[in-house]
């Protein structure tokens, strides 16, 4: 299948420190899910005369804004059950950390995911995935954990890897077995701990369904040791490591992390001036979670000046989940990137893009607008880039690319068929 998309106005981010940039009156021709070529208007007559007339199908962009399409990095996004009453009972002043404490929060969306099937997983994430493509998402990251025993949590995996055949999209799994301690475990994290790494881990590995692994390091999760030891057997299997880590204290949980090559590591509102510089001496995103920040009415602040200062690449991502961050749009995490943290809304565009692949160790393939890269694109209705995080609520999607097909294109009087004979 190919596809040939003229008239692009392309937003270029290729060079880590350059401002981006809206080249117009360009063409991206794309062949079996790959971008192929990607030229100025004027040069199509000589560069692909002879491939335009044989691309089964062109669509005339009218000089619309076309990004990367949008990675969102970090999510929870298959679960069952909701956490209204607790969001009501924090509003009365009870923190986060006690009602985990006292048997609730994560652990109460682990009971309501563990009586689920996999099915009725699958369809309350297709819910939520519906929105997060309309809003631009191509890749999308979902990591287990509200499971906690081995068949819970490879049944979290599955319906993850399910969502490909029902919905347009990209999906790259995480296993974060290592997200609470389960009640069977209760007063033994060790023992939870060496089940995770010598059955959990191998066994997600050997059913194909996990890209890498995740630890919530944090006083109501797990230790620096325990930490080190699931990231030690994720990387026997080969995976990516990434943590949650420096969200309600510092541990030095994303130190630990970057040094044993996590891709990156998350929230990070009490990460310090070490934590940066491991984060840049190892190459590991840093990757901001601002719904969870607003959600929980957090107000330590993670330490952009930092990251800046040592040139650690940010993302950002929406983090969904019932308990910190039930808020599925990407774009207004752009948005609350930019008023909470003061990032440019550059700097938002690449935390949702090519930073964003980064932080899924997908920077060869995705996140950028290149030759050999996959097609993945998103195409807007908006006249400059920063419209992205300006605006709220705004349907300004055109029509996304995923892996070379053509999806949602809203009007499509503009998209012309041409047969091959
Ligand atoms: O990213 N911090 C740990 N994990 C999730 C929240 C999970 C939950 O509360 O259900 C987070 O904030
Ligand atoms: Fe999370």
């Amino acid at each position: 299948m190919s596809l040939l998309l003229t008239n692009a106005a392309i937003v270029s981010m290729d060079q880590s420190d350059a401002d981006y940039e809206v080249q117009p009156n360009y063409f991206i021709a794309i062949e079996h899910g790959k971008i192929t070529q990607i030229g100025a208007m004027q040069d199509i007559s000589s560069m692909q005369k002879q491939s335009a007339e044989n691309h089964k199908q062109i669509i005339d962009c009218q000089n619309r804004l076309i990004t990367p399409g949008l990675i969102d990095s970090h999510t929870h996004l298959v679960f069952a059950g909701n956490r209204a009453k607790e969001f009501e009972q924090r509003l009365t002043g009870v923190p986060y950390e006690t009602i985990a404490k006292q048997g609730g929060g994560i652990l109460s969306t682990v009971n309501a995911t563990r009586i689920a099937t996999e099915q009725q997983l699958v369809e309350l994430a297709l819910k939520r995935l519906s929105a997060l493509t309309a809003d631009g998402v191509t890749t999308i990251e979902i990591k287990s954990g509200y499971g906690l025993t081995l068949e819970d949590e490879l049944k979290m995996l599955c319906a993850a890897k399910q969502l490909e055949q029902h919905a347009n999209i990209k999906v790259s799994t995480t296993l974060l077995a290592a997200h609470a301690v389960p009640p069977e475990y209760k007063g033994d994290a060790d023992s939870y701990i060496r089940y995770v790494c010598d059955e959990i881990i191998p066994a997600a590995v050997d059913a194909k369904l996990v890209d890498a692994v995740d630890v919530f390091c944090e006083g109501i999760g797990f230790n620096l040791a325990q930490t080190k030891a699931v990231f030690e057997a994720a990387l026997t299997h080969g995976l990516n490591i990434k943590g949650h880590t420096e969200q309600l204290s510092n541990l030095g949980g994303s130190e630990l992390a970057a040094t044993m090559g996590a891709t990156s590591v998350d929230h990070i509102e009490y990460l310090d001036e070490q934590g940066v510089k491991a984060l840049a001496k190892h190459g590991t995103v840093a990757t901001l979670l601002p719904g969870a920040f607003y959600f929980l009415r957090e107000t330590q602040y993670p330490p952009i000046e930092l990251l800046r200062q040592y040139k650690v690449p940010m993302a950002i991502a929406t983090d969904f989940n019932p308990g910190t961050s039930p808020i599925a749009s990407l774009t207004m995490m752009m948005n609350m990137g930019c008023t909470l943290f003061r990032l440019t809304p550059e700097e938002a565009l690449r935390g949702v893009t090519c930073n964003a692949a980064t932080a899924l160790g997908l920077q060869d393939s995705r996140g950028q607008i290149r030759v050999g890269y996959d097609a993945d694109l998103a195409i807007w209705n908006i006249e400059h880039p920063s419209q992205l995080a300006y605006e709220v609520g705004i349907p300004r999607l055109y029509a996304r690319i995923v892996g070379g097909n053509l999806c949602k294109v809203l009007c499509k009087e503009l998209c012309k068929e041409l047969s091959n004979d």
